[in-house]
């Protein structure tokens, strides 16, 4: 079993993951400057290090001392219209602090990281299906700054003994199927969050942000995945480097779409609340359709989903919902 530095563990999917690699037998450091994550979040049987990972000192310090055989890196800023208005917070946080991280890990003989990567890096790919072969075009700073730190990565291990995984998200939603721990930011805007807040009568409308795409049902289309199904994705691909495996870049996903009316209709049925949802116009950079073009995953790493079911997904973030 190893000993694993998790950056960011106390955020929302850094906390299921630090929870299924404690599953797993490892022994878990979490570093989070808690700017947004929490402290409870943080299972009991991690340690939790409240340090900034631009405290290159400090950093530096705590990878002399501890001499980690892994980390799994979930450490950034990931708010897309934030990123296009303060583009320099997201290339310092994200592509600065990811950088001088692995510099530390380098030097310190760790030889295996997982790094969060997004399906923001592809933009807007033709016919809205991306395999890791689909050419990266990200069109916002956020994207862009986590295909550099993949770039970091790539040339890093073209040139040194560390290997990586880099996982690219696509829409991680749901709650832990125990309900201890789940989405905790309250400001978050991502769909399924925002449908159960409008379940529980917390917010007074939500918006369908497009009618008029070229879908199904003219609302936007993306492969929603369970946080525990990603999570679990983590443990396999570290299991892959600590086993000798190679570095590989790959998508995380179920590899089929759900649109927002649709997600919205499950979320209703789940909770039998007919909550009030109104029809709005597109938002800035939406593309109409990303999914996942998951065999990858499948074939290379041996993950097999097992929360693949939407209704379970809006049941799960509904549950944790109510207990904020
Ligand atoms: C994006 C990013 C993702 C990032 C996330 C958080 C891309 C490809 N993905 O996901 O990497 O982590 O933002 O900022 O850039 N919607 C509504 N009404 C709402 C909220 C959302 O209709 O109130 C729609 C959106 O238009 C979209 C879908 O629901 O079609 C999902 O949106 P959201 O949950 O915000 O995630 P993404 O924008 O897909």
């Amino acid at each position: 079993m190893a000993k694993v530095l998790v950056p960011g563990g106390a955020g929302y999917i850094g906390s299921h993951v630090v929870r299924a690699l404690l599953g797993a037998g490892h022994d878990v450091v979490v570093l989070d400057n808690l700017s947004t994550g929490f402290r409870q979040a943080v299972h009991r049987d991690a340690r939790l290090e409240v340090m900034d990972l631009a405290d290159r000192e400090s950093v530096a310090a705590l990878l002399d001392r501890e001499r980690f055989d892994a980390a799994v890196h979930f450490a950034a800023s990931i708010v897309v219209p934030e990123s296009v208005a303060d583009p320099l917070k997201y290339y310092m946080n994200n592509t600065v602090n990811t950088t001088a991280l692995i510099e530390g890990l380098v030097r310190t003989g760790v030889e295996a990281v997982i790094f969060s990567s997004t399906a923001a890096v592809y933009g807007m790919p033709a016919g809205g299906v991306a395999s890791e072969d689909t050419p990266t075009a990200p069109i916002n700073p956020y994207g862009r700054s986590k295909l550099m730190s993949e770039w970091v990565l790539e040339d890093t291990a073209a040139a040194t003994a560390l290997r990586y995984v880099a996982l690219r998200y696509f829409n991680v939603a749901g709650a832990a199927l125990d309900n201890t721990i789940g989405q905790r930011t309250p400001a978050a805007t991502h769909l399924i969050k925002v449908a159960a807040q409008a379940a529980l009568g917390r917010r007074d409308s939500l918006s369908i942000f497009g009618t008029d795409y070229d879908t199904p049902d003219g609302s936007g289309v993306r492969d929603y995945i369970h946080v525990e199904d990603l999570a679990r994705a983590h443990v396999d691909a570290l299991t892959h480097l600590l086993a000798g495996g190679d570095s590989k870049v790959l998508n995380c996903g179920y590899g089929h779409g759900a649109s927002v009316r649709e997600v919205l209709d499950t979320m209703k049925r789940v909770t039998g609340v007919d909550f009030p949802v109104v029809e709005a116009p597109r938002r800035a950079g939406d593309p109409p359709t990303l999914i996942a073009d998951a065999r990858r995953i499948r074939d290379e790493l041996g993950w097999t989903p097992q929360q693949d079911d939407l209704e379970l997904i809006c049941r799960t973030a509904h549950a944790w919902e109510a207990t904020l």
